[in-house]
């Protein structure tokens, strides 16, 4: 899709398709054929194409403006047929979430209508939507993430170039307007890029796959790339991300990008990323049904990538440095053995006694390494626990942090990117839980407060930066078709840690 924007002119009514955010307001005075204002004066025009049915309909449907109410109509217009599509949109509520939320939702009901009449051109008459450029954004994000689909592997629907137009309706000029489109458009591109990379089947999607992929994209936005391959990282003895990888056929890489902003660096954050592209469980063997979905436990891998594009797009004013450790979790005989002690870059021995806890081990030492190399701030992001889901459902993250204003200023920017985040407690508490008799720590915590658990595994290896963890269990995919969001993989938090990173 193409989506410009433009300040009020009927000539957009040109357009196959017309849709029009519609308040309470101006529905109860166009139902009642009162006055409306220039900027609304295009719901006449279209009412008199259509010989006054519009109104009529409105009327008849009791279309008050309230929101989600919907009504359309075919409407022959200087002879050329126009759906026009009036959406009940009331203002912006004052709660961030729910706002945007709406405003995504909106862009998503405009792009099913574009499908389904197959709309060459549009037009969105916003309203109010536009005073503020964050809500426009979020209806541009919409537009673009509800018309995702994965077809990669569909032999008769392959993706046609998107050729349809949008134009977005201003009721006066707004310069802000055109920024805030462009912003949206690379947050779109680096969510839709993360989806891609969760939705490929791990065949597809191996680590040395997960290379090429950071590769390219260092290429193509200018970041400088490394790949540590088997043999540097044993010498710089990651022996608990070898450990997971020693099961697999596949050889294991740690991933590092980093993009410098062209002009003086404010501030050095650091994303790390889990990038197992299957577990199996190792011989912790999963369920058949458990390990069916396995090929997503990439997925905060392709978040940080996907947000690496994004901030290098945007141009970001801080230096970032993404972190991703990729292996693929097996059971060929070379696999690691519950019980076996390792001891990764930080020199601590780890107990592993259980295989499925990989996640923490690979993330163990990217976390060394990368407070090694000296940051202000680390981010990680994983897959983590299956606890977290038990806990939170699929609508909510876990968040941990060891620093109160990251974990606001992650929620913040979950608020405005439509994500959401639920700062979970790093409990002192259960620090014991972790203790192994035989080796400084072990990778499982017992039977219950397993997110949190994980957690306090993975703050052994972050000693004085300071540092959150998104447990991303739970949204990194949908069960199925919610507007925006599109069943499969979500690329959840890409757009959080982008924005976070930008708005510091
Ligand atoms: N990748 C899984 C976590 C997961 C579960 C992600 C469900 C998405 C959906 C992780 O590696 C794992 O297996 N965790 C174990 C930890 C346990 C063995 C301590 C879990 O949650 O069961
Ligand atoms: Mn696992
Ligand atoms: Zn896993």
């Amino acid at each position: 899709m193409n989506i410009k924007t433009t300040s009020y002119s009927p000539v957009a009514l040109a357009s196959n398709l017309v849709v029009a955010l519609v308040t309470p307001d101006v529905a109860r005075s166009f139902a009642a054929g009162k006055r409306l204002s220039r900027s609304e004066d295009f719901l006449k025009e279209l009412d008199q194409a259509s010989g006054g049915v519009l109104r009529e309909l409105a009327q008849r449907e009791k279309f008050e403006g309230k929101k989600n109410s919907i009504i359309s109509l075919p409407v022959l217009r200087r002879k050329k047929m126009v759906e026009v599509v009036l959406i009940g949109s009331e203002p912006p509520e004052k709660e961030k979430f729910s706002s945007f939320a709406q405003a995504r939702k909106i862009g998503a009901m405009v792009t099913d209508h574009v499908r389904r009449l197959k709309a060459r051109t549009v037009a969105v008459f916003v309203g109010e939507y536009s005073k503020e450029p964050a809500l426009l954004q979020a209806i541009a994000q919409g537009i673009e993430l509800g018309n995702y689909r994965f077809l990669r592997y569909k032999s008769e629907e392959q993706p046609k170039e998107a050729a349809t137009k949008i134009q977005i309706v201003l009721p006066a000029q707004n310069a802000r307007a055109k920024d805030a489109l462009d912003e949206a458009n690379a947050f779109s591109a680096g969510t839709i890029a993360a989806r891609d990379l969760v939705n490929t089947p791990a065949r597809d999607c191996t680590p040395g796959v997960l290379l090429k992929h950071a590769r390219d994209l260092s290429k193509r936005w200018g970041l400088s790339f490394q790949a540590l391959d088997k043999k540097r990282l044993e010498k710089l003895g990651a022996h608990a991300l070898l450990a997971v990888a020693q099961g697999s056929d596949e050889p294991p890489y740690l991933l590092k990008l980093a993009y410098k902003p062209r002009k003086r660096t404010k501030k050095i954050i650091t994303l790390v990323g889990k990038g197992v592209t299957f577990d199996s469980g190792g011989l912790s063997i999963k369920s058949a049904g458990g390990m069916e979905t396995m090929k997503i436990d990439m997925s905060g891998a392709a978040a940080v990538l996907g947000a690496m594009r994004i901030l290098a797009e945007l141009e970001c004013p801080h230096e970032v440095r993404a972190y991703i450790p990729t292996v693929e979790n097996m059971i060929n005989g070379g696999a690691t053995r519950p019980g076996d002690i390792v001891r990764g870059v930080s020199g601590k021995s780890i107990e592993i006694l259980n295989t499925d806890a990989e996640g923490r081990l690979i993330l163990s030492d990217a976390l060394t390494l990368a407070e090694r190399e000296g940051t202000d701030q680390i981010i990680d992001v994983a897959t983590l626990t299956g606890a977290c889901v038990v806990a939170l459902g699929n609508d909510y993250a876990g968040l941990f942090s060891t620093s109160e204003s990251m974990a606001r200023g992650i929620i913040e920017a979950g608020e405005l990117e439509g994500e959401r985040w639920w700062r979970m407690p790093l409990a002192p508490e259960y620090r014991d839980l972790i203790k192994s008799p035989i080796a400084d720590i072990k990778n499982t915590g017992g039977p219950v407060g397993g997110a949190i658990t994980a957690a306090l595994f993975l703050n052994e290896f972050v000693l004085k930066t300071p540092w959150a963890h998104l447990d991303i269990a739970g949204p990194a995919v949908s069960d199925g078709d919610k507007g925006a969001v599109r069943k499969g993989g979500t690329g959840f938090g890409a757009r959080t840690l982008a924005r976070y990173v930008l708005d510091l």
